[in-house]
């Protein structure tokens, strides 16, 4: 499917998430300053860099998504919109573990429902039994690759049971602050900040 968003002209193929209303909340609302090097996790069409490079020019992109289609779609779409940023296939941020602590931003709109699918696409919002399966990993990597003085804006549902999260926080020295939340029909969707305590 082809489309036009927020002046991005983007090909999303079937196998890739849509941009949505979690998409819009991330993207609206990150701030990146001049120089910093952003980091995001799960770009799937690419949507958010794109808007985030084109609206911060003067910063370096990478983005990695664990579905091939989704990195792939995440390039065209660079290419297509002029956009330069560095794209990896892979789960998580293990393969980064080697350029320590080198991210100033890192972005992740999360697979955050409580459901278990497996295919391509469906790995876009199934986040396990707990709704936070992948969050949690993720978190636990994150401490290896955010430098000391960044942050990270994760997205997830108040339909996850986020109790090991929270706990996860703690033991990793991280501080969480939500910046903003939508309220849908059965659910709320919030956009956090972490970052390493002061
Ligand atoms: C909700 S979609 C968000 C896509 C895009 N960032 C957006 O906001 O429109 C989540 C993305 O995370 C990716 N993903 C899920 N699990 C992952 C993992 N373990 N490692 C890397 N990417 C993952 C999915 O393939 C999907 O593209």
């Amino acid at each position: 499917m082809r489309k036009s968003i927020d002046g991005l002209l983007l090909e999303i193929p079937p196998e890739v998430y849509d941009p949505a209303e979690d998409s819009f909340l991330l993207a609206e609302n990150v701030v990146i300053n001049k120089g910093e090097r952003v980091l995001e996790v799960g770009s799937g069409s690419g949507y958010v860099t794109l808007f985030l490079a084109k609206k911060f020019p003067f910063s370096e992109f990478f983005c990695l998504d664990i579905n091939f289609q989704a990195t792939k779609s995440t390039q065209d779409n660079a290419y297509q919109n002029d956009v330069s940023c560095h794209i990896i296939n892979c789960d998580l941020l293990q393969p980064l573990f080697s350029q320590e602590r080198f991210f100033d931003v890192v972005l992740f709109n999360a697979p955050y429902l409580p459901v278990i699918e497996e295919g391509l696409l469906e790995k876009a919002w199934a986040g396990g039994k707990s709704g936070m399966d992948v969050i949690n990993k993720f978190l636990l990597q994150l401490s290896k690759v955010l430098k000391k003085t960044g942050r990270c804006y994760l997205v997830y549902s108040s339909l996850a049971e986020s109790t090991q999260f929270e706990k996860q926080l703690q033991k990793l020295q991280f501080e969480k602050r939500i910046t903003d939340h939508l309220k849908l029909a059965r659910e709320k969707i919030f956009l956090c900040e972490i970052s390493f305590k002061k």
